[in-house]
């Protein structure tokens, strides 16, 4: 398969449509590359919500959004990003509504709610609990007719001379293609499938981390992996964990321990509200220190629970738990990526022609710990951004990219198996130096050269890099700090102020230094 086009979007969830969506409206050709069904992605299982001040609620400011996503951000957030993505939410989210996204409402406007580290209820909410379904429905229904969709590929490789040409792609029958191109834009979303249990789908396995290393982009912040306080604990599980939300916490909900206490008693001052880094962190030690796989969340008081949050309560019913009249049973699963691969606030890279959108970017919006229900607000806003960017930089005389035949690659890939035991158990909520040190040589034991020919390949090729990548930049940081917590250096250090680790690929090898925020002009 060759395909020739202006725009390769790689991914199909919030950011990737947005983006595609927003490009496409402004004539420029886009094909969508995606591994599965076009809706199979992270998007669809996001429950809370999204944050946004829309200018209805007495009080609320962007400002105070912005303080909120600060505090969360254990001091690495970068103020002006996010002051300039969380400004852009009320347009965002309008346009979504004119494209036909349907928000629960209360009276005459749209309902909130509250999640950790919020100070008001600013968080909009489809379906109940079934927010990111129903913006993935929407996106899909407002998607151009005339972008091309190629489901069932996989990305191998983005091709640069130097400036970006093309993307060589893998398809399910292990047949390779190429779709020749100016602009290729990432957003491939989180990087679950390094871990055991995460909230991901299983598509999300560090492609567009792996992809942007190989180009000679910079990933930065890739330590500060977010763990969702509470997954549905089911026994044995390993995959996706459902998402038990923590707007139940906004509604009232209750984290205790297998005796009754309040695991969130004398830990933090806003108690089951906060920030998620806190609350992922004092559930750790109540198991540590009580020897239990699980936690209690208790929902019995939220009014009209079931129906309010029907996605939670099916899964909940799955496992022989009604969350009207028992406890559920929760522990933390891998949830989200706060770094990824440097960009501004419009999804540029360092790297001529390629953007990147969404929960593989890292704008600065996250910094250490993630501040719930900005991830879709952000996919939303600098995935629109960068398809307007990338209208904007192709709009002037262009080289014309030359379709060019796949060539063989490959690169070096792990026994996921053995790669997710070893970062579940090293790489998790309480880490330190000996166990990071014992997953890299885990990791390396069953590393071997492998031809990027099939999806499985390219993922597990990707997740082999991504887990190089945090395994090299939480060893380097000799503190804790957001989700990074280590158990050898449990304190903040102020010498970590301010300064994020950036991680390129020289030669093949991993190489850390400090993030330079001048990123290259697109030219
Ligand atoms: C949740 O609903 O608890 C998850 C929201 C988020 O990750 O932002």
């Amino acid at each position: 398969m060759t395909a020739e086009c202006d725009l390769v979007v790689v991914g199909s969830g919030v950011a990737g449509l947005s983006a595609a969506t927003e490009a496409a409206r402004h004539g420029l050709r886009v094909v969508v590359v995606t591994k599965d069904a076009p809706d199979e992605g992270s998007t669809r299982w996001a429950q809370g919500g999204i944050a946004v001040v829309l200018g209805d609620i007495a009080g609320d400011t962007v400002e105070a959004h912005v303080a909120d996503t600060l505090a969360a951000g254990g001091g690495l957030v970068d103020e002006a990003a996010t002051r300039g993505i969380l400004g852009g939410g009320r347009a965002a989210v309008e346009a979504l509504r004119t494209d036909g996204a349907r928000f629960d409402v209360h009276g005459a406007r749209l309902a909130r709610t509250r999640e950790g580290g919020h100070g008001t209820t600013r968080v909009i909410h489809a379906g109940g609990d079934a927010t990111g379904a129903e913006v993935e429905r929407a996106l899909l229904a407002a998607l151009p007719g005339d972008i091309t969709v190629l489901a069932g590929h996989t990305a191998v490789a983005v091709r640069r001379d130097p400036r970006v040409t093309g993307l060589d792609v893998v398809d399910d029958a292990g047949v390779p293609g190429h779709v020749a191109a100016p602009a290729v834009l990432l957003a491939t979303g989180g990087i679950g499938a390094l871990y055991e249990t995460t909230t991901n789908p299983a598509v999300a396995t560090a492609d567009g981390w792996a992809l942007a290393l190989r180009a000679g982009a910079s990933l930065a912040d890739v330590e500060f992996v977010q763990f969702h306080p509470t997954a549905l604990a089911v026994p044995g599980l390993v995959g996706r964990a459902p998402l038990v939300t923590e707007a139940l916490r906004g509604e009232g909900a209750h984290l205790l321990d297998l005796a009754g206490r309040g695991v969130m008693d004398d830990v933090d001052p806003r108690g089951d509200l906060a920030p998620r880094d806190v609350v992922a962190g004092a559930i750790t030690a109540v198991l540590a220190r009580t020897g239990t796989d699980h936690v209690l969340l208790d929902a019995t008081g939220v009014p009209d629970v079931a129906r309010r949050f029907p996605t939670v309560a099916a899964s909940c019913a799955a496992i022989g738990v009604d969350l009207a009249r028992e406890p559920i049973p929760v522990r933390p699963a891998q949830h989200y990526a706060c770094g990824g691969i440097v960009t501004d606030t419009r999804g540029r890279t360092g790297v001529p022609g390629l953007w990147a959108a969404g929960e593989v970017a890292r704008t600065g919006l996250h910094g250490a710990n993630r501040l719930a229900s900005n991830s879709l607000l952000e996919g939303l806003v600098v995935g629109r951004r960068a398809g307007a960017d990338v209208v904007a930089a192709l709009a002037g005389p262009r080289p014309v990219a030359a379709p060019t035949g796949p060539v063989p690659t490959s690169a070096p890939a792990a026994d996921r198996a053995v790669l997710q035991r070893a970062m579940s158990r090293h790489a998790s909520v309480g880490r330190d130096a000996a166990g990071l040190a014992a997953a890299s040589d885990a990791i390396e034991s069953t590393t071997a050269e492998r031809a990027l020919d099939s999806r499985a390949a390219v993922e597990d090729a990707a997740l082999t890099l991504a887990a190089g990548a945090v395994l090299a930049a939480a060893g380097s940081r000799t503190e804790s700090r957001g989700c990074h917590l280590r158990s050898d250096r449990p304190r903040r250090d102020d010498r970590w102020q301010a300064s994020s680790v950036a991680v390129t690929l020289v030669d093949g090898r991993l190489r850390l230094g400090p993030l330079d925020d001048r990123l290259g002009e697109v030219a």
